[in-house]
């Protein structure tokens, strides 16, 4: 039984795709809210207005070494075609809407677009896309994080959970988790990608992707280590009522375990679903099922949390 609660929402599997994978179009969402084991579906974060995003390739996966790196910037339909898709259709699955804003006036219109639609699910607010030049990711700058969620939480009543990026040193998860602390935030969802990473094609020379001259988010495998610490590091500082979506480097059913362990509530998979499909949801469950029969695991309250030390 995985039945979990964050605020209204109850989820009876453990599995989300990571936003920006699977989720642009309603034929993309349809096809998460359809997969066996999915636990809920997020929509593509959405500004006011459709974007095209970055120019392309934008996006290179090494299926082999399950790694990937992205640089889209924020393509998306825009806030009404998410809004009508969630409204309009009879979804299964609980559902979380990212928002994104390239300035706070945007951020600030769309969530109240949000607070006065019948939207019912939990919503995301994304304060760390790495791919637009000239914006730096807004959760690096602690005051302009607190900034905005003071004004957010100024208006907005339905429940609330932000995306946050790495972060690389102690001091910096005392500082966001200090912040968090003050706000009634539903949950927080840890890590987006490790931002502006560069990948090169050795048969060329060259840069993997194009915008901004190769930099990009990096995701999958080589991303875990860091998904977990900021996982355990935020479950250890955050107040027990905000939850955690743990997102990075989940490739197997061993990684799912280890992310529970760290203290994550649920568990969102970007590049490996990018790479496998919708269908990794089921393996990844089979493969924490045979964790759990081996260690004879019955209850997710046996090892959510409960890393050991040495
Ligand atoms: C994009 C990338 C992200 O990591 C994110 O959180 C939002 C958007 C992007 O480039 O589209």
């Amino acid at each position: 039984d995985y039945t979990t609660k964050i605020a209204n929402q109850v989820f009876h599997h453990l599995f989300i795709n990571a936003a920006g994978v699977y989720c642009q179009t309603f034929e993309e969402l349809e096809q998460i809210q359809n997969a066996p084991c999915a636990g809920a579906v997020i929509t593509k974060s959405a500004t006011a207005k459709e974007r095209s995003g970055n120019s392309e390739p934008r996006y290179f996966e090494n299926s082999v070494e399950h790694n990937t790196i992205n640089s889209m910037g924020l393509p998306n339909l825009g806030i009404d075609y998410y809004l009508n898709y969630v409204l309009k259709h009879s979804l299964k699955l609980p559902t979380l809407f990212s928002i994104v804003g390239l300035c706070q006036k945007e951020i600030i219109d769309n969530l109240k677009k949000l607070q006065a639609s019948d939207f019912s699910g939990l919503t995301e607010l994304n304060l760390s896309y790495p791919n637009v030049s000239g914006k730096p990711q807004i959760a690096y700058d602690f005051a302009a994080t607190r900034e905005i969620l003071d004004n957010v939480f100024a208006f907005y009543s339905k429940p609330l959970g932000v995306k946050l990026p790495p972060y690389f040193d102690i001091a910096h998860f005392d500082q966001i988790a200090a912040i968090l602390n003050d706000y009634p935030l539903a949950y927080v969802n840890a890590i987006n990608s490790v931002g502006n990473g560069l990948v090169i094609d050795p048969e060329t020379d060259t840069v993997m992707i194009k915008p901004k001259d190769g930099f990009g988010g990096l995701g999958g495998k080589q991303i875990k280590a860091t998904a977990l610490a900021n996982v355990r590091a935020l479950r250890q500082r955050l107040h027990p009522q905000i939850k955690i979506i743990a997102t990075g480097g989940v490739t197997n059913g061993r990684n799912v375990y280890d992310h529970l362990l760290c203290g994550a509530d649920l568990v969102s998979v970007g590049s490996q679903l990018g790479i496998e499909g919708p269908t990794v949801f089921a393996r990844l469950e089979k493969e924490l099922e045979e964790i759990f029969a081996d260690k004879g695991i019955t209850d997710l309250r046996q090892v959510r949390g409960k890393l050991k030390l040495i």
